[in-house]
């Protein structure tokens, strides 16, 4: 039977033990035991498919990982114990000395960080091509090129990258296409259905969903999640049983919890758009957004992420960080609990103001990560440290 989304999210469970209980428990277990000595061999040859050692897997991890699978419609996947985890060991698994990675240039912080100060240590180096301009990508093509790597909607600008042109792209050459889905979640996103031969997420944000615990993962094709696998099994970043549990719970009330979300986001991203004090606000799903027709093409809802600027710069944005009385001031996002950031001084304060510049951050950039509170208590405090 081919359940939907919400139903697949909850009824999915890998294991039930004797006590035949209702909702998954949590297997806190670092091994398991073998009944004998064939067993025992069969199993580390992998003859036998079965938990050995909770680095390798763990029931809690295997429901987790399930259910992205069937979320993303993907073949296999491997979960880390963060997103950074993720991101990171599916390059380090992949790509060797002397490979060439080609970046959107908005990429996350960390991300950014991997790409231009580690990866260049082990000859691995990376071109950008800016959100807008897709078609540089194939100018940047290099006899060593490996792979197009791409977030969409983009942290903290929102921009829409057009992921099934990319896709083509990256056919057309050859390329893995690996795609940071953690602004979109599954929910609202799937990019394999675009041509990614994996997607990644950070966990931590939107599928925890109300800012408990860390955790990444990466799904896609099953003969590149076999190397990942084997990365994480032997260097050991793997996700806890206890996040793992935390996340597969999480993911029972994803759809509902992300309509909330997007449905909050867009009411408040129309009425930002109307005070006179703020230059500029984009929010995905305004009709006043530059890729409006692209994002409702490839997203189903908008996302939780808006961002504005607000005349009078880095100390009118100060100004309006301070007065806030409700909203948590905070890097993270995805939490139940609105959040705002200043990236400039925070997220992406490791970026050059050049860099920063090209990735669309100016000084007085607001970032807004819609929580699940009333929408109406939401808009009254920002509505006070805007002071209208
Ligand atoms: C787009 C994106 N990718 C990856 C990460 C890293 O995730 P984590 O903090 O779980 O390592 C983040 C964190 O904010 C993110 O926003």
């Amino acid at each position: 039977m081919n359940y939907r989304f919400e139903t697949n999210a909850i009824r999915t469970q890998t294991e039930r033990s004797n006590f035949l209980e209702h909702s998954t428990p949590l297997y806190i277990t670092s091994s398991f035991i073998f009944k004998d000595a064939e067993e025992m061999r069969a199993s580390f040859a992998e003859e036998k498919e079965r938990n050995i050692y909770s680095r390798f897997s763990n029931p809690n991890t295997s429901e987790f990982i399930e259910k992205i699978c069937q979320m993303e419609g993907a073949e296999d996947g491997v979960a880390f114990s963060s997103g950074m985890g993720a991101v990171y060991s599916t390059f380090a698994a992949l790509l060797n000395a002397g490979d060439h990675i080609i970046s959107s240039r908005s990429v996350f912080g960390s991300t950014h960080s991997l790409f231009t100060k580690y990866f260049p240590k082990w000859d691995i180096n990376t071109s950008y091509f800016n959100v807008d301009q897709i078609d540089q990508i194939e100018k940047l093509i290099q006899k060593k090129t490996k792979c197009i790597y791409v977030e969409s909607p983009t942290n903290p600008g929102v921009e829409i990258l057009d992921l099934e042109l990319i896709g083509k792209i990256a056919k057309k050459y050859n390329l893995l296409f690996i795609v940071d889905n953690c602004f979109a979640t599954p929910y609202l996103q799937n990019p394999i259905q675009y041509g990614a031969d994996l997607v990644i997420h950070s966990a931590t944000k939107l599928i925890d969903g109300q800012g408990r615990v860390l955790g990444g993962i990466v799904v896609g094709k099953k003969e590149f999640i076999r190397e990942i696998y084997l990365f994480s099994r032997n260097t050991g970043n793997t996700l806890s049983p206890f996040n793992a549990w935390v996340l597969s719970k999480s993911l029972e009330t994803l759809a509902v919890r992300i309509e909330r979300h997007c449905s909050s986001a867009l009411e408040i991203s129309k009425k930002l758009e109307k005070v006179d004090q703020i230059s500029w606000v984009k929010y995905p799903f305004l009709t006043s957004h530059p890729q409006y027709e692209l994002a409702k093409k490839q997203m189903k809802f908008g996302g939780n992420i808006i961002s504005f600027e607000l005349k009078g710069g880095l100390s009118a944005g100060y100004d309006f960080i301070n007065k806030i009385k409700l909203c948590s001031l905070s890097s993270n996002l995805g939490d139940t609990r609105t959040i705002i950031t200043h990236p400039a001084s925070t997220t992406h304060s490791k970026l050059s103001s050049e860099d920063r510049f090209k990735v669309g951050i100016s000084e007085g950039m607001i970032r807004l990560s819609i929580g699940l509170e009333h929408p109406k208590d939401i808009w009254a405090d920002l509505k006070q440290a805007i002071n209208i």
